[in-house]
């Protein structure tokens, strides 16, 4: 029997409508779109304003967007991982809610955290289920409702962040298509440079937390860049080497989308030229854990089956890491 490697087999995408563009955000804190665009690439993102909606809003319409755009029965699949850094409520997994809404009822899920690196850590977590042998089709979604955590008084942070899900579909293949190779890292050592001090379990929510400002993101954007800008790079080049891949070889880079400097400084060192780069971050901003599921919907119909990629992410934690998938079908 030939060796099972783990494809994806669809993809599908949701934005919320309102765009929030760097113009309202001048008005919003001291900043100016001309300083935005050259420091991030980043011209606008979306925003789930609606009231009462969450994370589990944007992962339901992206999973429908795949279920139909590949004729999936929901039925058929037997589990739902969740990558998020914005569950829809502690305790009660978001994962499950978005599972059963969609018709998954013969499926298990549950939420995945990794800050930014959720959905690239997803991809290796549905694989080894796929390689297994035991499981046949599982959903993995990456959606973050970032707006939920950002103080919109910080200019440090308000102006990179937005909303959005993506979801891919993973399948047993049989050609030798799908995820060949990862590399995985993380180091505690990013705890104190990107975080959200109060709501967990050192310090609960109090009248003070709220007061302080203490439940939305802090991020010490100098040291996280510097440390995304040579660890991205390493393991996307360090995936290369190991794969016998040069810059000719590599189809695509699929980079998570935290600032297009950071991509930039990945992509010199990995030889692609800029065709090859996957990249919206000027309309997204960062979403997360849906940066990559974002990118592989929007340059779907450019994917051909065969085509080399290499997935790269960096988030909190520190967590990072670089996957090497084979693509494995020709978009209709
Ligand atoms: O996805 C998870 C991982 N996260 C990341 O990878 C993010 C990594 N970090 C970054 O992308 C960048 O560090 C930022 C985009 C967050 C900031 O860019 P930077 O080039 O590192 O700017 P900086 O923080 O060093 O600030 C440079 C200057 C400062 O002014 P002075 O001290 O030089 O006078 C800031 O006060 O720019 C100022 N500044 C701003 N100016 C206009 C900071 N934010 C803004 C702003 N508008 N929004």
């Amino acid at each position: 029997m030939s060796k099972i490697t783990a494809a994806i087999t669809a993809v599908g995408a949701y934005v919320p409508e309102y765009v929030l563009t760097n113009q309202i955000l001048e008005t919003m804190v001291d900043t100016n779109d001309e300083w935005i665009t050259s420091r991030t690439g980043i011209k606008e993102r979306r925003i789930l304003k609606e009231e009462g909606k969450g994370t589990s809003y944007m992962a339901i319409q992206a999973a429908k967007d795949l279920l139909r755009k590949s004729n999936t029965d929901p039925k058929d699949i037997e589990m739902v991982i969740m990558a998020t850094a914005t569950p829809d409520m502690p305790v009660a997994v978001t994962g499950v809610y978005v599972a059963t809404e969609i018709g998954a009822v013969n499926a298990f899920s549950y939420d995945l955290v990794a800050a930014c690196s959720s959905f690239l850590f997803g991809m290796s977590t549905a694989a080894k289920y796929i390689e297994s042998g035991r499981y046949k089709k599982i959903l993995l979604i990456g959606a973050d409702k970032m707006s939920s955590i950002i103080d919109y008084t910080d200019r440090a942070t308000c102006i990179i962040f937005g909303d959005g899900a993506g979801a891919v579909l993973f399948e047993p293949n049989t050609e030798g298509l799908g995820i060949q190779d990862e590399i995985l890292r993380t180091d505690g050592v990013g705890r104190p440079h990107l975080k959200i001090d109060a709501g967990g379990s050192i310090l609960p929510a109090s009248a003070e937390t709220v007061e302080n400002k203490q439940h939305f993101v802090y991020q010490d954007g100098k040291t996280v860049f510097k440390f995304a800008v040579s660890n991205m790079a390493d393991v996307s080049e360090k995936i290369m080497e190991r794969n016998a891949l040069t810059g000719e070889d590599v189809d695509w880079l699929v980079p998570h989308q935290a600032n297009k400097r950071i991509i930039d400084a990945t992509s010199n060192r990995m030889k692609l030229p800029e065709e090859k780069v996957m990249m919206n971050i000027h309309k997204y901003g960062n979403t997360t854990s849906a940066t990559l599921p974002l990118c592989l919907n929007d340059y779907e119909k450019q994917l051909k089956k065969g085509d080399n990629l290499v997935f790269a992410a960096f988030g909190g934690g520190f967590t990072w890491g670089s996957i090497y998938l084979k693509w494995a079908y020709d978009s209709k």
